[in-house]
């Protein structure tokens, strides 16, 4: 049997994370036992959620433990299966977690087609990420055409998906990102009306003079002084997803918000969404972004990292911004 090699939760952080909360361990591989598979992982997605799961606070799902392997999704292989659905060598995404081999239950797996498309996009715009945005877009934003939807984290692997889904849908795309490579990025390559960049200092006059008829539908990735500006613009009967608030993850207070009232004065819906509340609907958002990329509309930016040594180091700097599109690691 192959050597196995894991990423554990070796303690959780208080304030920012540090490489110091992961230790790596290695054991051999474990044969699949009835209904069970063996998957040789090819590639890691490293989230911003997995701050999230390295706390003790109450959450929408239970944190790790210490000693458990770090939780993550991953694109491999079948190696060796006892599920009736999987044979060796088919492509698959699992939740394995930050290791090299996975063993599990079958019914956790999904089978994905990856002769048109580089497997890595079902860990990005063809996978979770992607359908976040897709649910986000199509349920709670519900933007129209020629509404202006605005977007944070907009270089993102949930942002970029946004705003092209803004454009195929008609409505006017406008992304937030953290420097002028993003922002490149953001209006010319993925095709936004226009992106904001936040770090250049005039935050508050660039998203106005983006917007000049104002916000009928934000997607919140960041939140702190972000949503707050955009609070300042939002249009009467406008609408407000919220997906994540990564400014605050490594806070230990969180930033709060200050310009609350601007949701009564406007009568904004605000809603929260967690993914996996679509479930049963994922496979209506999968075929959306299959179609759409099949189109040449939906565009993909990856963040490669090779070998499971970096994924720790890598996920410190990613929630401080230092991806440039999906974050990934090559694990073989
Ligand atoms: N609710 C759900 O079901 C769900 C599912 C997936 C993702 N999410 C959330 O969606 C958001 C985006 O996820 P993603 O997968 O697209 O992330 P991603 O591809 O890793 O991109 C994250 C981006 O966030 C920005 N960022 C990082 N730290 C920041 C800070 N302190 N202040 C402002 N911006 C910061 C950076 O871009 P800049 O350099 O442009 O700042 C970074 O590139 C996250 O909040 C995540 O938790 C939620």
């Amino acid at each position: 049997m192959a050597q196995n090699k894991a990423w554990t939760v070796a303690g959780f952080p208080t304030g920012a994370l540090s490489e110091s909360n992961f230790k790596l361990v290695e054991s051999a591989t474990v044969a699949p036992k009835e209904g069970e598979v063996l998957v040789k992982n090819l590639w890691l997605s490293l989230d911003p959620y997995m701050r999230g799961r390295l706390s003790q606070s109450k959450s929408y799902v239970k944190g790790v433990e210490i000693g458990d392997v770090m939780t993550g999704e991953t694109a491999g292989e079948v190696v060796e299966s006892k599920h009736p659905k999987f044979k060796p060598g088919d492509k698959v995404t699992a939740p394995s977690g930050w290791q090299l081999y996975w063993t599990g239950n079958g019914d956790l797996v999904n089978k994905v087609d990856a002769s048109k498309v580089p497997l890595s996009y079902f860990l990005g715009s063809l996978g979770m990420p992607g359908r976040t945005a897709y649910f986000g877009m199509k349920d709670i934003l519900q933007p129209k055409a020629g509404e202006t939807v605005v977007v944070s984290a907009a270089s993102g692997a949930v942002g970029s998906v946004v705003g092209q889904l803004a454009k195929a849908w008609g409505a006017r795309a406008v992304g937030i990102a953290g420097g002028k490579a993003k922002c490149d990025y953001v209006a010319k390559d993925l095709g936004f009306d226009a992106c904001v960049d936040y770090k250049a200092g005039n935050l508050a006059a660039d998203l106005k003079a983006a917007c000049p008829k104002g916000i009928d539908c934000y997607f919140e990735n960041v939140g702190g002084k972000i949503l707050d500006t955009v609070l300042t613009l939002m249009n009467v009967k406008s609408r407000i997803a919220v997906c994540g608030l990564i400014s605050d993850y490594n806070a230990t207070e969180p930033y709060g918000v200050k310009m609350f009232r601007s949701i009564l004065v406007n009568r904004i819906k605000v809603q929260g969404l967690i993914v996996f509340d679509w479930l049963e609907r994922y496979p209506e958002g999968n075929k959306a972004l299959q179609d759409l990329a099949a189109a040449g509309r939906l565009k993909t930016r990856e963040s490669v990292l090779e070998g499971l040594e970096q994924a720790p180091k890598r996920l410190v700097g990613q929630l401080k911004g230092e991806n440039f599109g999906k974050q990934l690691v090559k694990l073989a």
